[in-house]
C-alpha cells in the first residue's frame, strides 16, 4: 500500500551511553504518526554507513548531531513530504539519491537511518499490519529468535582488562521465548552472585553486561558455565550455549593479536579458539578475527566453519556486496546485521536476502550505544533469521527489545522458536 507522509522532523536527544543521537519523527497523511531512535556504534568496521557529527567541541565532545537534525527538517523532510511513495525501496533510493555519496556521509547515515526506519514504520501503519508481519519477505517463515544475551562486556565496553569484547548466553534449548528470555535472566541473577563470591566487581559495562576485571577469556567461560548449571541449565546447544564476539579488528595490530598481553599470529588465534570450542559450550564466534585479516578468515572458516557459526561483523558492514564477495571468499558462514551499518532498512532486507540465498545465518543486532526503539526485535522475527543480540536481560534500552519480544510472542504464538532447521 502506497504512503503519504506530510511532515517529517528530528530532534537531539540522548543515547544509552550519554552521548547525542536522532529521534525521527513522521506524521502521515491521515495523521498518525510513527518514531525511530537511531543507535550508534563504539567498536565500527570501517566500512560502515557514516554517521555525521558536528565536532564543534564546545558541545558534546564533539558529537552533537545538531546538523543531521537540521538535514532530517530541511532537505531529508523537503524530499519526502507530499509524494505518493509506491515501496519502501523508493523512500529509501530518494534518501540515497538525495545524499549522492557511496558512504552517506553527506547527510548522515544517522539522518539517512532514522528516516528510513520511521517510513518503514510508516508503511507497516498503513498495510495493517504489525511491523514484524510487514517486514516479512514473501517465502519466509516468521520466527521468535534466540535472544543473545550480552552477559560479560570487555573491549570497547568497559574498563577492563578483558580484550574480547562480548560474552553472549543462547537459550537455544529453550522451549520457548517466554522460557529463553527467563533463561537469560535467571544465568545473568546467578552470575552476579557467582563473581561477587569470587570478589570481582559487578559493575556494567556500555551493553548492561557484567565488567569484570579478568583477562583471560577462558576464566570467563569458566564462570559463565557455572553460572549456567549453578542456575540448573544445561549448558550447551540443548540448553544454554554460548557465543562470543572479540570483535578482534579492536586488538588486531600490525598483524598481531594481542589477547591477556600475549601476542599471537592468525594462526594461533585460530588454534587459541579451536581448544576453547573443545572445552566450552560455544556454539557462535563473531568477528573471531580483523576485519583486515581476508586470510586469516579464510583459514578460520577452513578449520572451524563445520562446527560452530562464524559471524562477520566489522569486515561485511551489513552490505549485501560486500557480503556476496565474502561468500565466494568463503569467509565466515553468517552476518551480523545491524540497520544503521548500512544506512537504510531497504539494504538491510537486502543484506538478509543474500544471506539466505547464500546459505548463510543472519543475526539481528543492536548498537552499544541504543535507545527505547524496539525496530530491531520487529525485524529479527519478520527477518526470519532465528537470532537477535540486544545486550544484557538489564538496562532499559536492551529489554526493551527482549520486551517487545515477548510482546510478539503473545501475540503470535502460533510462530516457531529458535534457529531456523538448517542452522545451529
Ligand atoms: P558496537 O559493537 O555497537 O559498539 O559497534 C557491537 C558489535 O561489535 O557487535
Ligand atoms: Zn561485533
Amino acid at each position: 500500500m502506497p504512503v503519504r507522509i506530510s511532515s517529517m522532523s528530528a530532534i537531539e536527544i540522548l543515547d544509552s551511553r550519554g552521548r547525542p543521537t536522532l529521534r525521527v519523527q513522521a506524521t502521515l497523511a491521515d495523521g498518525r504518526s510513527v518514531r525511530s531512535g537511531v543507535p550508534s556504534g563504539a567498536s565500527t568496521g570501517s566500512r560502515e554507513a557514516v554517521e555525521l557529527r558536528d565536532h564543534d567541541e564546545k558541545r558534546y565532545s564533539g558529537l552533537g548531531v545538531q546538523q543531521a537534525a537540521a538535514n532530517v527538517n530541511g532537505p531529508i523532510a523537503e524530499a519526502l513530504t507530499g509524494r505518493l511513495f509506491a515501496s519502501l525501496d523508493q523512500v529509501d533510493d530518494t534518501l540515497r539519491e538525495l545524499d549522492g555519496t557511496a558512504d552517506k556521509s553527506r547527510l548522515g547515515a544517522n539522518a539517512i537511518v532514522g528516516a528510513s526506519m520511521a517510513a518503514a514504520q510508516g508503511f507497516a501503519l498503513e498495510s495493517g499490519h504489525p511491523l514484524w508481519r510487514w517486514l516479512t519477505p514473501d517465502g519466509v517463515t516468521p520466527r521468535l529468535p534466540v535472544p543473545h544475551f550480552n552477559v560479560v562486556n570487555g573491549g570497547v565496553h568497559a574498563p577492563n582488562a578483558l580484550d574480547f569484547q562480548e560474552f553472549m548466553i543462547a537459550p537455544i534449548g529453550a522451549p520457548s521465548l517466554p522460557e529463553a528470555v527467563r533463561a537469560g535472566a535467571e544465568v545473568y541473577g546467578r552470575l552476579r552472585a557467582v563473581l561477587a563470591e569470587r570478589g570481582f566487581a559487578t559493575g556494567l559495562g556500555d551493553e548492561g553486561g557484567f565488567a569484570p576485571e579478568i583477562a583471560l577469556p577462558e576464566e570467563v567461560l569458566a564462570l559463565l558455565v557455572h553460572a549456567i548449571s549453578d542456575a540448573g541449565y544445561t549448558p550447551g546447544r540443548d540448553g544454554v550455549a554460548i557465543a562470543l564476539d572479540p570483535a578482534a579488528s579492536e586488538f588486531h595490530r600490525d598483524g598481531r593479536y594481542v589477547v591477556g598481553g600475549e601476542s599471537l599470529s592468525s594462526e594461533d588465534m585460530i588454534d587459541r579458539y579451536a581448544q576453547m570450542i573443545d572445552e566450552f559450550p560455544i556454539w557462535s564466534i563473531e568477528d573471531g578475527l580483523g576485519e583486515t585479516d581476508s586470510e586469516g578468515w579464510q583459514k578460520l572458516t577452513g578449520r572451524l566453519g563445520e562446527r560452530v557459526q562464524l559471524v562477520g561483523d566489522d569486515n561485511f558492514v551489513t552490505n549485501p556486496d560486500v557480503i556476496a564477495s565474502a561468500v565466494r571468499a568463503g569467509i565466515g558462514n553468517a552476518a551480523l546485521i545491524k540497520v544503521n551499518q548500512v544506512g537504510t532498512v531497504s539494504e538491510t532486507l537486502e543484506a538478509l536476502r543474500v544471506c539466505r540465498e547464500s546459505g548463510y545465518a543472519a543475526m539481528i543486532s543492536h548498537r552499544s550505544g541504543e535507545t527505547d526503539d524496539t525496530f530491531i526485535a520487529d525485524l529479527a522475527v519478520g527477518s526470519g533469521c532465528g537470532q537477535l543480540k540486544s545486550g544484557a536481560p538489564a538496562r532499559g534500552e536492551r529489554v526493551a527489545k527482549y520486551n517487545r519480544l515477548l510482546e510478539i510472542a503473545a501475540s503470535a504464538p502460533e510462530h516457531p522458536f529458535g534457529l531456523p532447521a538448517t542452522h545451529g
